[in-house]
């Protein structure tokens, strides 16, 4: 009676295996203060623009006149436009159908892989977003991964070997917080083109991103006959609690003869009911003045990773991210094993990162840092990291 597929997970999901080590340790020593740095969960509130339309649009709710009951199927009017202007200032033109408005990108993560038959393959890097394994593993299909590792700078190319029908990619990459090149993109879809594959997106941390690198998978060419791509404003603009995120599906992708587009308007329509207006008038305001209000916000991230990194660099540590990325993945000292790590640097620093293992086993002797902290807990967590992994190094 029950989907047995869900026997072959992990008993808990990573993020809740780390919270429970935490809560037990908290217990064990209440007087100890803990310094957080591992779920990528922000501490900044929600910009003034933001606040201010949503308090407007908590108004509105309240008078006859402007009072909404359900909003439009794909998400309102103005928030996919708003939307489609962002991807404009990438030379990227979308059709509002294109776009669909969610609660978020896990969960349009997990759920479109409801659009593919249980006997689709899949590839995905190692290490990896927990989510995209899980979720494809609830539903029973064969899971392949590509090896993300220092020798590849933590961004693998397809091989012949790879070919799978769902590709999952994630630039700037969590946890790794590396972040793929226009070329390097381009031979992802040319492969998925070449094999008819359809890459899964993750976008979510594309406003970290500093320079010429690509924030849309549709800079690049054939992407939208290949690609599907996944963004949210809870890293961008602070919404990990207020839930919003959008799903970009092109009109021009087609397997075997079919529409995804069509098949995942269809699955919205039937299992979800959209976001409140309160929520999305928050989200459209994101993207005000250019983005001004989150592009501070994330600049103080940014700095918080700046110090972790300068930390790592003086102790002569290997790591990825940190430069347009909200993470940092460090070596664990000494060749240690992530969860060792992570039981001594609870107990020794009372500082909690994320173990590398629990992203994959490419991941097993590496360490995530958020710099989502607020800028004190950071300061304190990594000087006291720091200290640990000199303490380990000496032996
Ligand atoms: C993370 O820490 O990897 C993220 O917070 C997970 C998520 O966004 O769901």
């Amino acid at each position: 009676m029950i989907n047995k597929n869900y026997s072959a997970l992990k008993e808990s999901y990573l993020f809740s295996t780390v919270a429970r080590k935490q809560r037990e340790f908290a217990s064990e020593n209440p007087s100890l203060k803990i310094y957080k740095m591992s779920i990528g969960d922000v501490t900044l509130p929600l910009s003034k623009e933001v606040v201010e339309a949503m308090n407007k649009a908590v108004a509105e709710m309240g008078v006859k006149e402007t009072f909404r009951g359900y909003g439009d199927e794909q998400g309102y009017r103005f928030l996919r436009e708003s939307i489609k202007e962002h991807y404009r200032s990438y030379n990227v033109e979308l059709d509002e159908k294109e776009i669909f408005v969610s609660d978020g990108a896990k969960s349009d993560l997990g759920n479109f892989t409801e659009l593919f038959s249980a006997d689709a393959t899949v590839l995905v890097p190692d290490p990896v977003y927990p989510v995209y394994v899980d979720s494809n593993m609830m539903a029973g299909r064969r899971i392949k991964y590509i090896k993300a590792d220092k020798t590849n700078s933590f961004l693998p190319m397809p091989s012949e070997d790879d070919a799978a029908d769902i590709i999952y990619l994630c630039s700037p990459n969590n946890p790794t917080g590396a972040v793929y090149g226009r070329k390097e993109l381009g031979k992802w879809v040319d492969f998925a083109l070449a094999h008819g594959s359809v890459i899964l997106f993750d976008a979510a941390y594309e406003f970290f991103i500093d320079g010429d690198l690509p924030h849309s998978i549709f800079e690049i060419e054939g992407a939208k006959e290949c690609a599907v791509e996944f963004c949210s404003f809870s890293k961008t603009a602070g919404f990990t609690g207020v839930r919003c995120g959008y799903t970009v599906v092109p009109e021009k992708l087609v397997r075997d003869g079919v529409s995804l587009n069509k098949m995942w308007l269809r699955r919205q329509t039937t299992k979800f009911n959209g976001v409140s207006y309160i929520v999305q008038r928050g989200a459209a305001a994101v993207f005000a003045d250019g983005g001004k209000g989150a592009k501070e916000t994330i600049r103080y991230y940014k700095e918080n990773a700046g110090i972790i990194t300068r930390a790592l660099d003086s102790l002569g540590v290997f790591y990825t991210g940190g430069s347009n990325s909200p993470y940092v993945f460090f070596e664990c000292p000494n060749g240690m094993d992530s969860w060792e790590f992570f039981d001594l640097a609870l107990k020794r620093a009372q500082v909690v990162g994320t173990p590398g293992a629990g992203f994959g086993e490419n991941g097993k002797k590496f360490f995530r840092l958020t710099a989502f902290s607020d800028r004190e807990t950071t300061m304190i967590a990594t000087e006291r990291l720091g200290n640990l992994i000199a303490d380990v190094k000496k032996g």
